[in-house]
């Protein structure tokens, strides 16, 4: 099966003029009129809250957050819905296994050195309970495995960049990680929108990835952990709906992933996240990669005309749609504005939240081109056009 993006983009409103090439796809996918859809029937048909109200509409929301549930299950290939936490983002996945894992002084969380701030961040704050933090390269199986100390109580990795599209061998990490006895958790927000995942054949411990970057509403993610792995969590952010029971003097947890979702939820966000799961289901995500990896191969041919462009990462065949480039002596930022203003084109320019990889490699910043399912070899085409006009000017 092949993705025919002229089909598919006839479901996104903000393509249906053909005025704007959006290759901004790593930062926030577009969404399907069907997503859009559901979040609107949540407002005008089943405004209310699930697992309280006993009345048609809680009832309805509880439907609806139940077959979320089980769709996000087979979307990862979890052995059980128990294993599916609804959040806000990766973000917010990372940092509620950081902040109730049960770590303690002098314990080390290893990551990758090519982290979003996302999977850098919540264990840098750990410090402060004596946890210390290491980063071992980027893909490198051997720097990980010397650096599985006793001392190591979980690993936590980016399994594709967002900075260069390349992503590492999970399965043979996965594989290093627990061959020492420890605990892994993937960052899986570039991967889950773009490739296959099976959690259950990873056999990973946790899995973290955002809703708005796979084309679900603003504001949504799951958290995956196998069940062993979540009993293993102390809840920290507790309140409404956590509890089976309370007094005054403390409170009975309940058992299921409701333990970590406190408070009202997104109903509405989960509702349409089901719908981009299935949207995603019926396109393939093998499709979809094979479809994005043409597309880089032919923005990087683009690309390699520039004896000044610096492409960052690995070669077409070894990445997703991302890529990341920057021409010597001309300001990234500068290039995403004149792309949007010339030609309706919009990329991203910085350091796309991987500050720490800038820093230590001494790189001001890169744009950024991330393509998906809707984006067409045409674009890419006038992407490649604009840019030499961009170019010919800042140059
Ligand atoms: C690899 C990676 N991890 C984590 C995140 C954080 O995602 P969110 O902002 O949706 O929480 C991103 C977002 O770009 C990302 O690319």
């Amino acid at each position: 099966m092949s993705v025919d993006p002229y089909r598919l983009r006839r479901d996104f409103p903000p393509l249906r003029d053909g005025r704007l090439v959006y290759f901004d796809n790593a930062c926030m996918a577009l969404r399907p009129q069907a997503v859009i859809d559901a979040v609107t029937a949540y407002y005008t048909e089943y405004p209310a809250c699930g697992e309280r109200s006993l009345h048609r509409l809680g009832r309805r929301v509880d439907e609806e957050v139940s077959l979320a549930r089980e769709a996000a299950r087979r979307f990862l290939h979890a052995r059980r819905v128990e294993e599916i936490v609804f959040t806000q983002n990766t973000t917010h996945a990372i940092n509620l296994v950081a902040h109730s894992f049960p770590f303690a002084p002098g314990d080390v969380v290893v990551t990758s050195d090519q982290e979003h701030n996302s999977n850098l961040l919540p264990w840098q704050q750990l410090s402060r309970d004596g946890v210390a933090h290491r980063a071992v390269a980027f893909g490198d199986l051997e720097a990980l495995r010397a650096g599985l100390t006793p001392a190591v109580k979980l690993v936590s990795m980016v399994m594709t960049s967002n900075l260069d599209g390349a992503s590492i061998d999970a399965r043979r990490t996965v594989e290093a990680v627990h061959e020492a006895g420890i605990p892994i958790l993937l960052d899986a927000a570039q991967a889950a929108p773009h490739q296959a995942l099976d959690v259950r054949s990873l056999d990973v411990d946790f899995l973290a990835c955002s809703g708005h970057k796979m084309l679900g509403p603003s504001g949504t993610g799951l958290l995956y952990g196998k069940r062993d792995a979540l009993a293993r969590l102390r809840p920290t952010l507790v309140g409404g709906g956590t509890v089976e029971d309370s007094t005054l003097q403390g409170a009975t947890y309940r058992q299921g992933p409701e333990r970590f979702e406190a408070g009202l939820q997104n109903y509405a966000g989960i509702a349409g996240l089901r719908h981009a799961i299935e949207y995603l289901e019926r396109v393939g995500r093998e499709a979809i990669h094979a479809h994005e990896q043409r597309l880089t191969r032919k923005l990087q041919e683009g690309l390699a005309q520039y004896p000044s462009v610096t492409v960052f990462g690995p070669a077409a065949e070894r990445r997703g749609g991302i890529t990341s480039f920057a021409f010597a002596g001309i300001d990234v930022h500068d290039v995403c504005l004149l792309l949007d203003q010339s030609a309706g084109i919009a990329v991203r320019s910085g350091r796309h939240c991987v500050h720490s990889w800038f820093n230590a490699h001494g790189v001001e910043g890169s744009v950024r081109a991330s393509f998906y399912l809707y984006n067409t070899e045409e674009e890419v085409a006038a992407f490649l056009g604009a840019l030499a006009k961009v170019h010919e000017v800042l140059a």
